[in-house]
Parts: structure tokens; C-alpha cells; sequence
């Protein structure tokens, strides 16, 4: 708290509105309005643009400079040095683990990757061409079927215990729904391999087989996870945190994540990037793009372009760009003729002044693609991708939400509609 104060002068009121400032330990200070209701005004701010619905201590995000923290620790570094358990920890606890301490925490997520018979005849209940972030939805929802009874959020070890079958099962669900699509028998996980080893294994193993995962491609997925982890209060995890607030089931509440992330504005952006440079199909058809990605009639985006908070560049995509070019020479296909159409695309929009001066950069997903793509990863597969790397973020907001005192999230709204009126007499 601070005792700096702001003042809100309005026609009509007789006084000023004095309303509290609460200090950050960096990044924007807040001005409270919670009291403003008490006046007769509410705010108004269509896309939370200037609004901050909670306080949080998990991550930070300058949009002006690149940059991003989780915990205090920047991206870059955790992408480098840290792996996708550790960042689940840390995101988590606050703190990095001792080894002991990972250990510990990896061992309890794998020792609840197994998915109950239920969720795993629902996922094949679905037609083979179901999109899987559909499957993904549905049975992260039956999650709340399966483990209903025997959770009370108000209990710490309750909420652990969740975040193990969370953190533990999405990668067994997103193998079965890629599977299931494909018409191959599941595989069990693994808990011998690591994290994103035993998700290779489930998805592209073969039942019966022994595991037989490249280590380049265990590590690039373990890199994607962790630059898909968390991302303060994107459209996913507002949401999360207002469906949590009404005090539901932690497994719906991560489904409404699920719904929301799915959206071609945010985290289907990478599949929507994918299938737009399928349509460009060559370097000479990229004028032809941008010049209706800046044509205010037609619809059409550049997709991966832009960012509600970055007006500088995505810290995310500087690291993806790297591990791109690294995950096509290891993997023999540095001749990628996509990547040679999104360097160029992403080299003109740069020097484009549309884009300059609508501060429109390569974010998150517009590199990510390509690496799955890389990797033999269906386009439907890439938002489930997400998905997997952002369940850890969705629920550390979760769970720093209902390990203290909550409200329910109630927005209000400018009404403009009708004013009281008589029903007609007949
Ligand atoms: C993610 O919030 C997060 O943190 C999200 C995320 C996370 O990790 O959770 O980072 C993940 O969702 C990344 C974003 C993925 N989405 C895309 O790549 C889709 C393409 N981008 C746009 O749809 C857009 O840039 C958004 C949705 C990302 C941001 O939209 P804003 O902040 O609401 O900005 P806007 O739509 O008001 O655009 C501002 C101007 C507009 O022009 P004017 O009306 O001012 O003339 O910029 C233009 C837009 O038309 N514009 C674009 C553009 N993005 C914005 N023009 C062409 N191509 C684009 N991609």
C-alpha cells in the first residue's frame, strides 16, 4: 500500500472521490475503484485494456521493454537453463526446488498420468475428425466428474493432489485424443521417462513398443512447454480465475481455460499461423497478404502478429525463433520452405509501417508453429500443445486465488437498452 492517493473530480458531486492507490513492487501501481458504486458511476473499460481484476505474485510482464518474469526469473533464463518440471514448481511454490524437492514433485505428477477408464471412453465416443481442442475440453471437464467427491479447496493437500492429476494427466489426454484421431490403441504412461518424453512416447509410440524418443525432440517440447507455461491474466486465465471464483470444481474451471484459449485471437493463433502460411504457399504471394492484413475491409489478419500488452517485441518469440532454426537443422529440415516464408513475411511486416506504427511484432505463436510443424505435429495438435504448457498457469492462478479470502468476479456494464415500459393491454 502507498499513501499516495488519486482524486476523481466529477460534474455534479460535490467533491472529489477519493479513492486509495495500491503500490506494485514493479510495473503500474493500481488506483482502487471498487468504491466508486457507492457514488452512483462504475468503470468502464471494454477488453480490460486499463483493468486489473486481482493482485498476483506469480508473473510479471513489461509489454513496453520484452519483458517477462515468472517469479521473479526472466524467460530466456528459464528457457535456457531450467526444464518444464522445475518451471511447474516454481510457478507453483514461489520458489525454485531443491532436488530433492523436484524430485519429489515430478515423481507425483507421473504417478498421476494414468487417466480414468471413463474420461478414455469418452474421448473415444468422439468422431476420428473431432478437433482435438474439443476432446480437450470435454475431458478435462470429466476430470470433474472423476474427482468431484473427494476434493475440498479449502484444503491445501486437496489442492496439491490436483495439481498433480492436472499437471499429470493432460499430456496422457491430449495422446489419447491424437490416437484416437488416428485410430491406434493408447498408450499407458511411462512414468520412467521424463515429462515431455512419456507425452512423445503416448502420442507417436506404437502400443506394445518399446519408448523410442529423440532427444532433440524431448527437449524442444520440454522448451515449448515452458515458454507456453503462464502469462499473467490473458483471456484463458482471467477466465479460469473468474469461472474459480464462483467456488466450482478446479477440473471446469480449467475447462473454461480450455474454451477460451482455443480462440484463433489467442492461443489458436498457432494453428491459424500455420494454415495462413499454407495459404501464402510462396515468398512472391506475401505482398499479396500483408496488403490485406493492413486493409481495414477485409477481415483478414496476419496471424502471430500483435499483442495486447507487448508493443515492443514477445521475449517468447525471440527464444522460439532461436530454438526454431536450432530444431530444423537437428532435425534435417533446415530447408523448411514455410520458415523461409515466415523470415521473409516477418522481415517485411518489421519494416512495414503499418505494423511499426501499430506496434505489431511476432508473438508467442508465430514460431511455435513451425517447430511443431518440424516435429511432425498435426496443426490440430498445436493449440493442445498450449494447452499442455499452460495448465500449470492456469492452475497456479487458481490456486493463488482460493488459498486466500476470494469474492465471486460480478462485472457490471453501461446499460443502454430500454428503460421501464408497460406490457401492452390486449
Ligand atoms: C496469445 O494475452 C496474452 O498474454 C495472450 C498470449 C498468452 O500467452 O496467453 O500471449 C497468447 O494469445 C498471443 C496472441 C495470438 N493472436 C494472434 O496472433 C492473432 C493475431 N493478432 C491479433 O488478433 C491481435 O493483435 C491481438 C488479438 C493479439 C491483440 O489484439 P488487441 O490488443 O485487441 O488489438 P486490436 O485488435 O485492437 O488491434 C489494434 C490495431 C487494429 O487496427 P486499428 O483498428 O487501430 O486501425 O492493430 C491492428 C488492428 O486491426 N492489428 C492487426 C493485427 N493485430 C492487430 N492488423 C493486422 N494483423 C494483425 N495481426
Amino acid at each position: 500500500m502507498t499513501d499516495k492517493r488519486a482524486r476523481l473530480t466529477v460534474d455534479g458531486l460535490e467533491a472529489p472521490i477519493d479513492l486509495a492507490i495500491h503500490s506494485s513492487s514493479v510495473g503500474p501501481d493500481v488506483i482502487d475503484v471498487s468504491g466508486l458504486t457507492k457514488k452512483g458511476y462504475f468503470t468502464y473499460d471494454p477488453g480490460f485494456m486499463s483493468t486489473a481484476p486481482c493482485e498476483s505474485k506469480i508473473t510479471y510482464i513489461d509489454g513496453g521493454k520484452g519483458v517477462l518474469l515468472h517469479r521473479g526469473y526472466p524467460i530466456d533464463q528459464l528457457a535456457e537453463h531450467s526444464d518444464y518440471m522445475e518451471v511447474c514448481y516454481l510457478l507453483l511454490n514461489g520458489e525454485l526446488p531443491t532436488d530433492a524437492q523436484k524430485k519429489a514433485f515430478s515423481d507425483a505428477v507421473m504417478a498421476n498420468a494414468k487417466v480414468d477408464p471413463s474420461v478414455a471412453n469418452l474421448i473415444k465416443s468422439f468422431a476420428r475428425d473431432a478437433h482435438p481442442m474439443a476432446i480437450m475440453g470435454s475431458a478435462i471437464n470429466a476430470l470433474a466428474a472423476v474427482y468431484n467427491n473427494d476434493i475440498d479447496i479449502s484444503k491445501e493437500e486437496d489442492r496439491l493432489q490436483t495439481a498433480y492429476r492436472l499437471i499429470g494427466q493432460v499430456p496422457t489426454l491430449a495422446a489419447m485424443a491424437y490416437k484416437h484421431s488416428k485410430g491406434e490403441a493408447f498408450i499407458e504412461p511411462d512414468a520412467s521417462l521424463s515429462y515431455a518424453e512419456n507425452f512423445l512416447h503416448m502420442t507417436f509410440g506404437k502400443a506394445g513398443e518399446k519408448p523410442n524418443v529423440k532427444p532433440v525432440l524431448a527437449k524442444a517440447v520440454d522448451r515449448l512447454f515452458i515458454l507456453h507455461a503462464d502469462h499473467e491474466q490473458n483471456a484463458s486465465t482471467s477466465t479460469v480465475r473468474l469461472s474459480g471464483s464462483s467456488g466450482t470444481n478446479p477440473f471446469a474451471a480449467i475447462a473454461a481455460g480450455v474454451a477460451t484459449l482455443w480462440g484463433p485471437a489467442h492461443g489458436g493463433a498457432n494453428e491459424a499461423v500455420l494454415n495462413m502460411l499454407d495459404e501464402v504457399g510462396s515468398v512472391e504471394n506475401i505482398d499479396k497478404y500483408v496488403a490485406k492484413a493492413k486493409d481495414k475491409a477485409d477481415p483478414f489478419r496476419l496471424m502471430g502478429f500483435g499483442h495486447r500488452v507487448y508493443k515492443n517485441f514477445d521475449p517468447r518469440a525471440k527464444v522460439m525463433k532461436v530454438a526454431c532454426d536450432e530444431v530444423l537443422v537437428e532435425l534435417g529440415k533446415e530447408d523448411e520452405p514455410l520458415l523461409d516464408i515466415a523470415k521473409r513475411l516477418e522481415k517485411i511486416a518489421l519494416e512495414d509501417d503499418y505494423f511499426i506504427q501499430k506496434k505489431l511484432y511476432p508473438n508467442v505463436d508465430f514460431y511455435s508453429g513451425i517447430i511443431m510443424k518440424a516435429m511432425e505435429i498435426p496443426t490440430e495438435m498445436f493449440t493442445v500443445m498450449f494447452t499442455l504448457g499452460r495448465a500449470v498457469g492456469w492452475y497456479s492462478h487458481w490456486n493463488e486465488m482460493v488459498s486466500a479470502p476470494y469474492k465471486i468476479g460480478r462485472p457490471r456494464q453501461l446499460y443502454t437498452g430500454y428503460t421501464q415500459r408497460d406490457y401492452p393491454q390486449k
